[in-house]
């Protein structure tokens, strides 16, 4: 994918599959990028594509005027950043390590110590859909920074930028894999349930799939519930909810199969 950007030099820390396809795009889009691996083979393989190897995280830090990071985890963040602050000093540094949002605001006390401009970001894709468009990025943190580099932050996906508190892209990020984990925690209890009457879980998804696509556009809806829940009439009562997730859990236990992930359910949505 190739945008407006004008070109930019920017520093990439950390090679694995996540952050080589970072840095290809950031190619692909015409930036001169400088990179660093652990392992030097990761950080090779990519001058072809143009990239220029640095020695050092150090050394690769100070090359950019933007530095992005995408290693295992916050320490390894740390580990690399606090001895670089001079080379990062007066420059953006966007952290695409996944963080809990307590490790990202603690980043951001030392990036301000340090006079650096920290965007934390979460990414919502997988190395492939990098730069295509399913792909996402949350960001948090320094507003004037993102805006300066949005078009080159672009070049990984759509970016979307939730909050100037540095936890909240962490905080989107956590959020939305929990639905996803729910919703593949309830898929996993009805395979099992349906299989205990001679069913399959392939039958299963090809028909719960597109159920479940268009009852997500239902979420626009349900979130004033959330966010002002004094103010919200509900469509269904609470006692309709209750009753249907009574009768799942009832199904499950009349074929012998585990309930509790239903009692879950029912607190979550109408408190018992
Ligand atoms: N892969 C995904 O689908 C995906 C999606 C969203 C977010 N992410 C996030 O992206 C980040 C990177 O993930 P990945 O998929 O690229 O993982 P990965 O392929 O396992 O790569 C991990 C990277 O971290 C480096 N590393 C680990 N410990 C280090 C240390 N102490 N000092 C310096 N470098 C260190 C590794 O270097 P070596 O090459 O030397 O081992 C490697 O470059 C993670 O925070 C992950 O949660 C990944």
């Amino acid at each position: 994918m190739v945008n407006q950007a004008a070109a930019q030099h920017v520093s990439v820390i950390g090679l694995g599959v996540m952050g080589t396809a970072l840095a290809k795009a950031l190619l692909a889009g015409g930036h001169e990028v400088t990179v660093w691996n652990r392992t030097a083979a990761r950080a090779e393989a990519l001058v072809s594509d143009g990239a220029k190897v640095a020695a050092n995280s150090a050394e690769a830090m100070a090359a950019g005027d933007l530095v992005v990071l995408c290693v295992l985890d916050d320490a390894a963040v740390r580990e690399h950043l606090e001895p670089a602050a001079d080379q990062v000093r007066g420059k953006v540094v966007v952290n695409l390590t996944t963080t809990s949002p307590e490790q990202a605001r603690s980043l951001g006390r030392w990036a301000e110590a340090n006079e650096v401009e920290l965007i934390d970001g979460g990414i919502m894709a997988v190395p492939e859909m990098i730069g295509g468009p399913e792909a996402f990025v949350l960001y948090s943190g320094a507003t004037g920074g993102f805006e300066r580099f949005r078009a080159v932050l672009e070049l990984f996906g759509r970016a979307e930028f939730v909050g100037e508190d540095l936890g909240a892209a962490a905080m989107y990020d956590v959020s939305i894999l929990g639905a996803m984990y729910a919703m593949f925690a309830a898929f996993r209890q009805g395979g099992t349930m349906v299989r205990s009457i001679g069913g399959s879980a392939a039958r299963l998804s090809e028909l719960t799939a597109p159920f479940l696509q268009s009852v997500a556009a239902l979420l626009e809806g349900f979130a004033p519930g959330v966010d002002n829940p004094a103010d919200y009439v509900q469509p269904q009562s609470d006692e309709f909810t209750a009753a249907a997730i009574d009768l799942i859990d009832k199904s499950a236990a009349e074929s012998g199969n585990p309930t509790e992930l239903y009692g879950v359910l029912r607190r979550a949505l109408v408190g018992l």
